[in-house]
């Protein structure tokens, strides 16, 4: 047997057999956990939080303290690449995101993206800390949003409740090859590849692709702005990086998982709660490691119905190609004792499936 780094999470990535199945939970870090509600509180803001590396690498730690996880994932978010762009982001409490929206290409010409790794220098020092402070089994991820997601949220200010304006303007530039869609994206592919290999020279040993509006995109446009723009991120960041395991998730992608999964160069893909992970093998072909899918709101409901899904995705899948984790990130009322018993349940499982 091929020698294993003791990092579940890395060995199934790179097709060496885990010592146990790889587990983590998207938005570990939250507000489902007292103790991140108080550092929360400390820090004043959301974005105070991501940007103060002793508190952001308190926020990421805590769901460790508490779960055996097998991965942490750096506290961050998204939307800090538009903050470094120059775009003007902030967090309202219980609204979410808000951002000064941008529609044109005049509002495009005020960002740049000559600072985005100065801007962003605390978040690599959050990682670097990190790198030095996590259990020995427990891997580090990087992350970014994708240009079409970050893109949605830039154009419609982050409210996300009304989708449309993104996906007119992707119209318009599928239109025309001087629209300042394309300029846009281009900008978000080229400061996601700086991004992401600051984050690995710090320390970050796993990526993940946040593609969460890929259910945005008509099946016509799904290669232009979903497939090729994280293809181009994934061939800029192994440029320096070869071997850098890379995770995408196109939440919504449906039967497009496919092409995104053979085209993209990802090491594993995140299969969200809308699709059996059945059909994703049978999408993604024998090698890939997928990753997912436990709904969300069954974590929440708990129970029985919580035990019976757990084992249904620990028969199906196979450790050696597959990652444990939400089909999308934990919800804010989910209780701890269902996620303790979430786990408890897999190991269990796993332990009779070996
Ligand atoms: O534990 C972790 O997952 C690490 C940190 C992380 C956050 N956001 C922290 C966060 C990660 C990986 C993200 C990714 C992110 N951010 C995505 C992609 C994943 C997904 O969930 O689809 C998206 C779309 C965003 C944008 C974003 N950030 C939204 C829409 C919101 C508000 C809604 C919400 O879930 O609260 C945020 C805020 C945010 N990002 C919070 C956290 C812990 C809550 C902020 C708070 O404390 O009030």
């Amino acid at each position: 047997m091929a020698m294993t780094t003791k990092k579940p999470l890395l060995d199934v990535l790179t097709h060496k057999t885990p010592e146990r199945r790889a587990v983590w939970m998207m938005r570990q870090a939250g507000r489902y956990l007292p103790e991140y509600k108080q550092t929360r509180a400390k820090a004043g803001s959301f974005l105070e939080l991501c940007y103060q590396p002793k508190l952001a690498e308190e926020v990421t730690l805590q769901p460790l303290r508490r779960f055996d996880f097998d991965a942490a994932i750096l506290f961050a978010d998204i939307l800090l690449i538009p903050d470094a762009l120059g775009q003007k982001v902030s967090f309202k409490e219980g609204e979410g995101p808000v951002l000064e929206p941008v529609r044109d290409g005049k509002t495009l010409s005020a960002l740049s993206g000559d600072n985005v790794t100065d801007y962003l220098s605390p978040i690599f020092e959050t990682v670097s800390r990190l790198s030095q402070s996590l259990p020995s089994h427990v891997a580090l991820i990087g992350f970014c949003g994708a240009p079409w997601t970050v893109a949605t949220y830039m154009i419609e200010g982050g409210t996300s409740r009304d989708r449309h304006t993104a996906r007119v303007a992707a119209w318009a530039a599928a239109g025309s090859d001087e629209h300042w869609f394309n300029r846009l994206m281009d900008l978000l592919v080229e400061s996601s590849i700086s991004y992401l290999k600051a984050q690995i020279a710090a320390g970050a040993e796993v990526l993940q692709i946040f593609e969460t509006w890929a259910s945005d995109l008509p099946p016509v446009l799904f290669e232009r702005f979903c497939t090729m723009p994280v293809a181009k991120i994934i061939a800029g960041v192994r440029e320096t990086y070869p071997g850098i395991p890379i995770i995408g998730f196109p939440r919504g992608a449906g039967a497009l998982i496919a092409d995104f999964s053979a085209q993209t160069g990802i090491s594993g893909v995140g299969v969200d709660s809308g699709m059996s992970l059945r059909e994703a093998r049978r999408l993604t072909g024998d090698k890939m490691v997928l990753q997912g899918n436990l709904d969300p709101l069954c974590l929440l409901t708990g129970g029985k119905i919580l035990e019976s899904e757990v084992r249904a995705i620990s028969a199906e899948c196979d450790p050696s190609r597959h990652i444990f984790n939400l089909g999308h990130g934990i919800v804010p009322a989910t209780p701890i004792e269902h996620v303790e018993k979430m786990l408890s349940v897999l190991r269990n499982a796993d332990a009779e499936r070996a």
